[in-house]
């Protein structure tokens, strides 16, 4: 396997950056992801999906960032505020990875029933950069449905990460693969790069009507 090195994270120390993880069988790279990204002082929350819990522990990422990890919508963590909101526009960047089909189908067409794609929802995309990275076997890759659901994603503003080829877990080689942990860190810094941090968010203002 070729070396893998850092690329600089400079960029990301102090920013706050959400990662979300939905039930691919890549999310064993994520703990690499996190921790380089932790090391960089950024401000690293992640979300998970019920299914991605069941490939790594949520413990792993509170124990790499310090901070508590997100699995479900109904459970308060850190404020009585809706936190998905309060979440959302605390978020510099945020990257889904791996981001799986069902991931996928549910972000193109605005479904927000599990706290990934909750939260993804209250990200305004014209100022906080939200990118996928799409992992999955490569027949799930090249459907139908897949792809048409990366088109509708791009033109809706989310930045789709091209997968990349390989071995894949279901032991043939193709494309689909997540890609490896220095190439998701160097998209992280290319998006942070020129990008004005966001102020704090300030009080929480009356969000409901009802
Ligand atoms: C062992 C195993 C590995 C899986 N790997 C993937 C994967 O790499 N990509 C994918 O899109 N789905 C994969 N799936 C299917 C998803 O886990 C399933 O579609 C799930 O509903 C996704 O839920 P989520 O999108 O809410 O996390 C896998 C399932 C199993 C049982």
């Amino acid at each position: 396997m070729e070396q893998w090195t850092n690329p600089s994270l400079e960029v990301c120390r102090g920013r706050s950056i959400i990662i979300g993880l939905s039930g691919g069988i890549a999310c064993y790279k994520m703990g690499w992801v996190v921790s380089a990204l932790a090391q960089a002082e950024a401000q690293v929350t992640v979300l998970m999906t019920e299914a991605a819990t069941r490939f790594i522990s949520p413990l792993t990422f509170q124990a790499l960032t310090g901070r508590p990890v997100y699995t479900d919508q109904w459970t308060h963590v850190e404020s009585q505020d809706p936190q998905h909101v309060s979440l959302a526009r605390s978020a510099e960047l945020m990257l889904l990875a791996p981001c799986t089909m069902d991931m996928l189908g549910r972000l193109a067409t605005g479904r927000t029933d599990d706290v990934v794609s909750l939260v993804t929802a209250g990200v305004d995309r014209t100022k906080q950069p939200v990118l996928l990275a799409p992992s999955m076997n490569e027949v799930m890759w090249n459907q139908p449905a897949t792809q048409r659901n990366v088109g509708l994603l791009r033109e809706d503003g989310f930045g789709v990460l091209a997968p990349g080829s390989g071995w894949q877990a279901c032991r043939s080689v193709g494309v689909g693969r997540l890609p490896e942990p220095p190439q998701l860190l160097q998209c992280v810094v290319e998006a942070l790069r020129d990008r004005p941090e966001i102020p704090a968010p300030g009080p929480e203002q009356p969000q409901w009507t009802d």
